[in-house]
């Protein structure tokens, strides 16, 4: 299945698609500095949780093999410093220090073997960051076929299905999570038309979930995130999907903001409500949601629309994201399998569970 893509590793350098354009305009960058490419992580030039996840392993990859370290100490200091920059862009999404920890225990296992010091110790360990860095990317697009196969199942035959911002490969770097379920489901013959959310303050789904589907020839209608309730109740949506930045152990899950809301109003109508999310965006060492850190956006993405000032000069707030409870959740699609409450359980057993694990709770 063919989709856009978000990431390129390159001989140039890292290749970004600038999602801050769309849907105008289609425009790639190519980052040769990983400063820059966390500065591009926190404005968004990229952003959806897994895609921030391939983003700074591609930086921490970026940052060595730019690096001009002649020894070894030298380079273990300025990887610090490299992970440090990355892990200071944005604090929800937990995919971002998944990436770093693996990098930072993959640099520790060349260190340890290498057996000089020197240059060609430096050499392999740049080779070695960059091909992780290409790894971390095609699991990642693995990860995403293997969540549309078990979430296509659950999607109705035929009907609406709504989600909310933009859980596409434009945030995942493969074939998206939320959208990859969609997309497989519409593969397998499924009739779906999908109900977008404009999604405020950033209008990830009005611009980025629109323009996604719209290129695929997927069906959408756009609304805004104030007809969510009455397409709920009157609308014949048969499911709900959404992605997540950040699951706790027992389920709750961090996403972006307003997906608590459909939640809470889909449970009312009956509707169920389901995540997709890869195993990295399971935080399992904080017990539930209240420790998950909810990023503080700027207040002008709420007092300004496209740059043009839409509210007096007020105070205005923007937490990026909500918990949803994990009771309104009826089930969380891995790639591994999927997730049902309780989730404590299910989802300890499917991250323990190895990546061929079909089985472990698997119902695709
Ligand atoms: O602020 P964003 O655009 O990075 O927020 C993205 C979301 O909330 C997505 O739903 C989530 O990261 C899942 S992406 C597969």
């Amino acid at each position: 299945m063919h989709t856009v893509e978000p990431i390129r590793w390159t001989r140039e350098g890292v290749v970004l698609l600038d999602q801050r354009r769309l849907p105008g305009e289609v425009l790639y960058l190519t980052y040769t500095d990983y400063r820059e490419l966390a500065r591009a992580i926190k404005d968004m030039v990229i952003r959806g949780a897994p895609a921030i996840g391939v983003a700074a392993a591609m930086g921490v990859a970026l940052g060595v093999e730019r690096s001009g370290a002649q020894t070894l100490e030298q380079l273990r200091a300025e990887f610090a410093t490299i992970c440090e920059t990355l892990a200071r862009t944005r604090p929800t999404a937990v995919d971002l220090f998944w990436a770093i920890e693996r990098f930072k225990r993959r640099f520790a296992e060349l260190a340890a073997a290498a057996e000089s010091g020197g240059p060609e110790a430096i050499a392999r360990i740049r080779t070695a960051l960059v091909e992780e860095a290409q790894q971390v990317h095609q699991e990642r697009r693995e990860a995403d076929n293997r969540i549309g196969k078990f979430g296509a199942a659950l999607l109705p035959k035929s009907g609406r299905v709504m989600t909310q911002c933009n859980a596409g490969a434009l945030a995942t770097a493969g074939i998206g999570t939320a959208l990859g379920v969609i997309r497989m489901a519409v593969q397998a013959g499924h009739q779906i038309e999908v109900l977008v959310p404009e999604t405020r303050p950033y209008l990830q789904g009005a611009r980025l979930t629109a323009w996604e589907l719209h290129e695929d020839g997927i069906p959408l209608t756009l609304i805004t995130d104030n007809m969510v309730a009455h397409f709920l109740k009157t609308g014949g949506v048969g499911a709900v999907v959404v992605g997540a930045d950040r699951i706790a152990r027992n389920g709750d899950t961090a996403n972006k903001i307003g997906t608590y809301g459909i939640a809470v109003l889909a449970r009312e109508h009956n509707v169920p409500f389901y995540v997709a999310a890869p195993i990295s965006t399971l935080d399992l060492s904080i017990p539930s949601g209240d420790h998950i850190p909810i990023e503080e956006r700027s207040e002008e993405e709420v007092t300004h629309l496209g740059g043009v000032r839409i509210a007096p000069n007020v105070r205005a707030a923007h937490p990026a994201f909500d918990v949803t409870p994990a009771r309104f959740i009826a089930a969380i699609i891995t790639e591994r399998g999927v997730a049902r409450p309780p989730f404590e359980t299910s989802l300890a057993a499917l991250a323990g569970a190895r990546d061929e694990g079909r089985g472990a709770r698997g119902e695709g």
